[in-house]
């Protein structure tokens, strides 16, 4: 059970690329905000300023520990808000299909710095905590699960493919052994297991050795990319004409699909090139409004290092 005795505090998440986020959705009064990761509130704090007192913003996080800086924002931001607590994907698909319509819609990826740096939660590899890692901590699956019931193999693909772990094999061998004897209960038990995994080298250069797997372990407890590939098109359902939707990514797998979803849905005709004119009639639906990710300058980076993997990309509705 969680103690529920989060205050907001000066310790917030400090929101990523919070200005060039609200330049590009440039919300305007009466326009209505889905913010899909509401976290600290940092953004939706940010964006409620261009709706002037009139407009509407409804709040998603899967995290119940977010509700403290809901009310926060409530009480200060001067709008009509609402929270609704679950995973992003089947929300936006819920209000899409109850005829809900947004102006702009945000996801800013990835956990927030009130989840990593809460020992409890057993995200953060630099403290000793339970083996856990759900944002949501009534799902059913944590990283003790994972650790303890995946085949080799699986955990071996697990931290190569989302923590471009170069010592997947010798690492998931390790865990492998480790279990036969006693099951994971503690993230301190793992970290101590990779580090003896791995050469004495690795053990010293490029971040901390534990950082890539505990990534990867993360990703897949929370179906991080599974999400995000079900919640664009929902979003699109969502969004009106000339609504905007912008994402976050901290990772450039889930980088990827934004940038491949929104060229598909910005391509026009889909005929083959041979084909001398256009018989499919298909027309884009959305306008990509960042050719390039935007990425956190130097000074965003100094002030809050934890931001120097962000990429945003924003697209546009098409339609009038
Ligand atoms: C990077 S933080 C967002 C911080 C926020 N933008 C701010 O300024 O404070 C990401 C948040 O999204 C939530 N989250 C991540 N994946 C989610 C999902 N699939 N559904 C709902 N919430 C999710 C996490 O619980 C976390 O609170």
């Amino acid at each position: 059970m969680l103690p529920n005795v989060l205050q907001p505090n000066t310790t917030d998440h400090v929101p990523v690329l919070a200005d060039e986020v609200r330049a590009l959705l440039a919300l305007e009064p009466g326009h209505t905000l889905v913010d899909c990761t509401f976290g600290a509130g940092g953004h939706a704090s940010l964006l409620a300023l261009d709706l002037h007192g009139k407009g509407k913003v409804i709040a998603i996080d899967r995290d119940p520990t977010v509700r403290p800086y809901f009310e926060r924002f409530r009480r200060t931001a001067g709008v009509t808000a609402r929270f609704l607590r679950g995973d992003f994907s089947i929300i936006l698909e819920q209000l899409a299909d109850n005829g809900v319509r947004a102006d702009a819609i945000l996801l800013d990826l990835g956990v927030s710095s009130m989840q990593l740096d809460r020992p409890e939660r057993g995200f953060s590899y630099a403290t000793d905590a339970p083996l856990d890692m759900r944002m949501d901590p009534s799902a059913h699956y944590s990283a003790r699960e994972l650790v303890n019931e995946a085949e080799e193999r699986e955990l071996e693909r697990i931290f190569r493919r989302y923590g471009e772990e170069r010592f997947a094999r010798q690492i998931a061998r390790a865990i492998g052994r480790r279990r036969r004897q006693q099951p994971f209960e503690r993230t301190s038990e793992l970290v101590d297991t990779i580090k003896a995994s791995i050469p004495a080298p690795a053990r010293f250069g490029d971040g901390h050795p534990a950082k890539r797997v505990f990534q990867a372990l993360r990703i897949v407890v929370n179906d991080e990319l599974g999400a995000l590939e079900a919640a664009l098109p929902a979003a699109m359902e969502m969004l009106r004409p000339g609504g905007r939707v912008a994402v976050i990514s901290f990772h450039s797998l889930e980088d990827r699909i934004v940038k491949h979803w929104f060229r598909e849905q910005a391509r026009g005709c889909t005929c083959p090139p041979e084909f001398p004119i256009c018989v499919c009639g298909h027309e884009p639906e959305l306008r990509v409004l960042t050719p390039r990710p935007v990425r956190p300058g130097a000074r965003e980076t100094a002030l809050n290092p934890r931001s120097a993997s962000a990429r945003l990309r924003v697209s546009e509705k098409v339609g009038s």
